[in-house]
C-alpha cells in the first residue's frame, strides 16, 4: 500500500482537481484506491459525486467510528468523505493524544486492502495537513503556472523535513506537478523554466494544461477522465498517472 499526500499550503493550485483525477486514472488502471478529503471544503467529496452530508474522516479522526466509506461510479475507487466540521478537527485534535498520529493509525487498523491511498490535504499547514503528512509515504505537490509559484514552496518543503524528523523519517517528496498551464501565456513557460532549473528531476515532465473540461466535470461529480475522456484534460491526468507509476517503478529499481 501506498499513501500519498497532496499538499500545498497555496490555495487554489489544484491540489482537489490532482487527487481526484489521479485517484480515478489510478483506479481505472484497476489499482484498488481510497481518496480521502481531509478538506473541510469537501470539494474532493462533491467532485466524486460523494455527499458530504454523510459521516466521513471527520467521525473516523475524532469519534474513531468505522465503516464510513463511500462508493464511487468507478470501480475500484472509494471515498471517505469531508465535510465542514473538518474546520473544528484542527482544534479537537490539539486536545488528543498523539495527535500528530491519529489518521495513520486508523488508515493502519481499517484499510489494509487498497493499493493506492490518495489524502486531498487543505490549504494550510495545521493539524490535519500533520496528519496527512505523518500517515504518508510521499508528497506530491501541485504548483500553479503564476508569477508566485516558487513562493512558498520552501515553507511547504521545510515542513516536510519537520515531520520527517519528528514524526515520520519515510517521508519522500514525490514529486511537483505544474498546473493549469497556458500555452498561450508566454508566463506559463517562464514559471515552468524557472522551477524546473530549481527544482530539476523533481518536477514531472506532463504538465497539466487549462481546460475547461477539467473544470466543469466536478459540477458533474465526475473526474474528467469519465466526463470526457478525449479531452486535453483527461489525456493529461492519464499521462501524469502513467508517469507517477513509472518514476514509482525506476525508484524502486533504484533502491534494490
Ligand atoms: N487544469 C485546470 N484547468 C482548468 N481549471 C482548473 C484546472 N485545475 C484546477 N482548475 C480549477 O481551479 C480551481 C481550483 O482548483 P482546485 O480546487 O483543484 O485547487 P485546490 O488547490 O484544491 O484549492 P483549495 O486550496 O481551495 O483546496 C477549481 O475551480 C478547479 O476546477
Ligand atoms: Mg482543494
Amino acid at each position: 500500500m501506498k499513501i500519498l499526500s497532496i499538499a500545498n499550503q497555496k490555495g487554489g493550485v489544484g491540489k482537489t482537481t490532482t487527487a481526484v483525477n489521479l485517484s480515478s486514472c489510478l483506479a481505472a488502471l484497476g489499482k484498488k484506491t481510497l481518496l480521502i478529503d481531509l478538506d473541510p471544503q469537501g470539494n474532493g467529496t462533491t467532485g466524486l459525486g460523494g455527499d458530504k452530508k454523510k459521516p466521513g474522516i471527520y467521525e473516523a479522526l475524532v469519534g474513531n467510528k468505522n465503516n464510513l466509506i463511500q462508493k464511487t461510479k468507478i470501480p475500484f475507487l472509494n471515498l471517505l468523505s469531508g465535510s465542514q466540521n473538518l474546520a473544528g478537527a484542527e482544534v479537537e485534535l490539539l486536545q488528543m493524544n498523539k495527535r500528530e498520529y491519529r489518521l495513520k493509525e486508523y488508515i493502519l487498523k481499517n484499510f489494509k486492502d487498497y493499493e493506492y491511498i490518495i489524502i486531498d490535504c487543505p490549504p494550510s499547514l495545521g493539524m490535519l495537513t500533520i496528519n496527512a503528512l505523518t500517515a504518508s509515504d510521499a508528497v506530491l505537490m501541485p504548483l500553479q503556472c503564476e508569477y508566485y509559484a516558487l513562493e512558498g514552496l520552501s515553507y511547504l518543503l521545510n515542513t516536510i523535513k519537520r515531520i520527517k524528523n519528528k514524526f515520520n523519517p519515510k517521508l519522500v517528496m514525490e514529486g511537483v506537478i505544474l498546473t493549469m498551464y497556458d500555452r498561450r501565456n508566454a508566463l506559463s513557460s517562464l514559471v515552468e523554466k524557472d522551477v524546473r532549473d530549481n527544482l530539476s528531476d523533481l518536477v514531472f515532465k506532463t504538465v497539466i494544461p487549462r481546460n475547461v473540461k477539467i473544470a466543469e466535470a466536478p459540477s458533474h461529480g465526475m473526474s474528467v477522465l469519465f466526463y470526457d475522456i478525449k479531452s486535453t484534460g483527461a489525456q493529461a491526468y492519464m499521462a501524469v498517472t502513467s508517469e507517477f507509476l513509472q518514476r514509482e517503478k525506476k525508484r524502486v529499481l533504484n533502491d534494490n
